[in-house]
């Protein structure tokens, strides 16, 4: 592809994850599909809602990450399971939608500065190398599933629906660590890692409330 249509396509993937259309297209249908809907008290929904809008930031960030790797990297070794894994990063950015919607509340107005530091880091890692690009899609795939872990722990009991959905997102996260390691992936310094959970910390805190 010229510098142009690289360029193009970017902007387009850029708009297609930050303004979610009214249905987003995904691969899988949402593990909550078949589940009922349960009435939760306003404080209830606004804390699952809070809590879904940092998933549903989240993977915007994959989004981007994955982008800025695909700028970069070579990864010609595993070309079709990244691919593979960016899909499925779309099922979960639809599936968080979609629940987003069904609770009343919005994705995050910090999605737009969540992407643009997110494909930065993602090139950035691509740029420097294959093993370090993957080391960093390994670590960050390993802080998602353990913050989803924690989201899980925090979900009323009752609310099977966001229960559904942040399981197969943790169990497709683990595989996507999974597969990064298997590729080569090198362990990041622990300053790295660090800063990385530092950076977390910051989009989990605010993508709560806006
Ligand atoms: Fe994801
Ligand atoms: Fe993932």
């Amino acid at each position: 592809m010229s510098t142009l249509d690289t360029l193009i396509t970017e902007v387009d993937n850029a708009l297609r994850t930050l303004f979610p259309p009214a249905q987003r297209t995904s691969t899988r249908p949402s593990p909550a599909q078949s589940l009922t809907d349960i009435d939760l008290s306003i404080k209830e929904k606004k804390h699952v809602a809070g809590l879904m809008r940092v998933n549903h930031a989240g993977e915007v960030c994959a989004q981007a990450l994955y982008q800025g790797q695909a700028l970069t990297a070579q990864l010609t070794h595993i070309k079709k399971q990244m691919s593979d894994a960016a899909a499925e990063e779309i099922d979960h950015l639809a599936w968080c939608e979609e629940r987003l919607t069904e609770l009343g509340s919005k994705p995050s107005l910090l999605n737009p500065f969540w992407y643009g530091g997110s494909i930065i880091l993602g090139a950035l890692a691509g740029f420097v190398g294959d093993k370090v690009s993957l080391g960093f899609v390994a670590e960050t795939e390993r802080q998602v599933s353990a913050h989803l872990q924690h989201h899980l722990q925090q979900l009323p009991a009752k609310d099977k629906k966001s229960q559904a959905i942040l399981f197969k997102m943790k169990e497709d996260e683990e595989q996507h660590a999974t597969t990064a390691l298997n590729a080569g992936a090198i362990e990041l310094p622990y300053i790295v890692k660090q800063l990385m959970r530092v950076v977390s910390k910051l989009m989990t805190k605010s993508s709560y409330y806006v």
